[in-house]
């Protein structure tokens, strides 16, 4: 596996395996990874021929400055953990080879899906999402891109950056990772306290209840009944939604589109997560 930090020393590298045909998938990340970044990378393997992992922590998208620097980083067992998993090359650039005239975001009109659920609760989340990602796609050219389900409204938001900038690149989802009781894996349960850490599978357990409930009653019903199993967990509930997998618009009822999915976002502690399951 080849390290690269600098965008110039992995442009003769893509250009090469272009030139020969190969086919390069590419898995961004922000590091400290675990078994769903695995799972992305084993896609990815599945159907290219070179694949690229980046880990950068974007701060663009950071909208609270204590979480960036609570950010875990670890990139030498990560670097390990890609080694092993079979990855060809990891890019590691710094602040300056993705912003080199400074920390600035495009602005992005992703047609109202960045206005739901993250978007209300982190402004310009998306916005610094979109500009790096689309830096990250000029810099390595992958014909196929894996981003995780857990982060639904990012997949989102991505595919639909890749229409309005009409990019060469497939997007390929990839489903959630869970731990054995249910947790979505995440670089932010390291931070999560023993107790926290035991309680935080109860969002699962909640979107499962949550997705049986729905089917006889209405989204407002469900979102009650959701709103009160948080009341008797140790977490602190954000947000709760039901809403259309296309538009991420909220929904009434089942009979208003052909995939329906819950997003939860919670705070466990001062740490917050997030998860969602598709209901129809
Ligand atoms: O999902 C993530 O880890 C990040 O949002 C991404 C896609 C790597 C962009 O910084």
């Amino acid at each position: 596996m080849i390290l690269l930090h600098k965008a110039e020393a992995l442009k003769p590298v893509v250009d090469e395996l272009r030139k020969q045909g190969k086919r390069i998938g590419f898995v961004p990340t922000m590091g400290a990874l675990h078994q769903g970044h695995l799972s992305l990378l084993h896609h990815a393997i599945a159907q290219n021929d070179f694949n690229i992992v980046s880990i950068f922590v974007n701060p663009t998208q950071f909208n609270n400055p204590d979480d960036l620097k609570k950010y875990p980083r670890m990139l030498e067992i990560d670097q390990e953990l890609l080694s092993q998993a079979g990855c060809d090359a990891v890019f590691v650039p710094d602040v300056e080879e993705i912003y080199p005239e400074g920390e600035l975001t495009e602005k992005f009109d992703f047609k109202g899906l960045e206005r739901q659920m993250e978007g209300r609760f982190r402004p310009g989340h998306f916005d610094g999402v979109g500009t790096v990602v689309k830096r990250l796609f000029e810099i390595v050219k992958p014909d196929n891109a894996y981003f995780g389900e857990k982060d639904f409204q990012q997949l989102r938001i991505i595919q639909q950056l890749v229409e309005n900038q009409k990019l060469k690149v497939n997007i390929v989802p990839v489903p959630i990772k869970r731990e054995e009781d249910g947790l979505a894996m995440s670089s932010r349960n390291l931070l999560l306290s023993p107790e926290m850490r035991k309680e935080a599978p109860v969002i699962f357990e909640i979107l499962n209840a949550a997705k049986d409930f729905f089917i006889e009653h209405s989204a407002a019903e469900t979102k009650k009944f959701v709103e009160n199993l948080f009341e008797q967990s140790l977490l602190q509930l954000e947000y709760f939604e039901i809403a259309d997998e296309e538009t991420l618009q909220t929904v009434e009822d089942r009979n208003c589109c052909i995939h329906i999915r819950a997003f939860v976002a919670a705070f466990a502690d001062d740490i917050r997560l997030i998860d969602n399951l598709r209901f129809q």
